[in-house]
């Protein structure tokens, strides 16, 4: 628990915000109303982004899972720091959230517990995957899966210890809210010392 962001009332705001903004989403028809955009960058500054799934939110911030080897974890080892971007198409006149904070891997016993509720072909494909390193050929791929299968036939999968969750500690979020005649609407929440900070920016 950030107790400095979770006991402060515009931070709390902003995540009620976003909660409710979440669910009008899912009721919008958006088929990936969880879905966003994850930028992180190296040691060098050199940025890189990609879509994964918001797995949970709450006063804490937003935690994704992914394997703890691919380029966005080696990327998050060298640069604890990233920015989410969700773009809920369907909502309103088009709702855009951007939030930004430090990251930090969540506990184990949390990334076994969401683990657990995964398909089990989910939980396959998390052992046989080495994300984002190259993959020869397609045949290899599949033989790592039926290995896998195999080795775990008639028990549980554990969790790979290469794989896990992550939470992102927000200092800053925005919501966009789209507007006809591009006269959108901008609403910021930023953390800065101790403080949260509630303001506009022009569209
Ligand atoms: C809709 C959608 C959801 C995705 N969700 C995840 C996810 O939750 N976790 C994940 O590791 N990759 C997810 N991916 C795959 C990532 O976009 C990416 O290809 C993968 O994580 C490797 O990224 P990296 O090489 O930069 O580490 C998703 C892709 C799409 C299109």
């Amino acid at each position: 628990m950030n107790d400095s962001n979770s006991s402060n009332a515009l931070y709390q705001e902003a995540i009620a915000t976003f909660a409710a903004l979440l669910d009008e989403a899912r009721a919008s028809g958006d088929t990936e109303p969880t879905a966003m955009t994850l930028a992180t960058a190296d040691a060098n500054g050199r940025v890189s982004a990609r879509i994964v799934l918001l797995k949970g939110v709450d006063a804490d911030g937003f935690r994704f899972f992914t394997n703890y080897e691919s380029q966005k974890a080696v990327q998050l080892a060298a640069h604890p720091q990233a920015a989410l971007c969700f773009h809920w198409k369907l909502l309103r006149e088009q709702i855009q959230v951007r939030v930004e904070g430090a990251v930090s891997r969540v506990s184990a016993a949390e990334s076994d517990a969401y683990f657990a509720t995964r398909a089990r072909g989910s939980q396959i494909g998390a052992w046989a995957s080495l994300q984002s390193q190259a993959l020869p050929d397609r045949d290899t791929f599949e033989r790592r899966v039926a290995d896998f299968e195999k080795r775990f036939e008639g028990g549980d999968v554990p969790r790979p210890p290469h794989w896990g969750g992550y939470l992102v500690t927000p200092d800053r979020i925005e919501f966009w809210y789209g507007a006809k005649y591009r006269l959108h609407e901008r609403v910021t929440y930023a953390r800065e010392g101790g403080a949260w900070n509630k303001g506009m920016l022009y569209p």
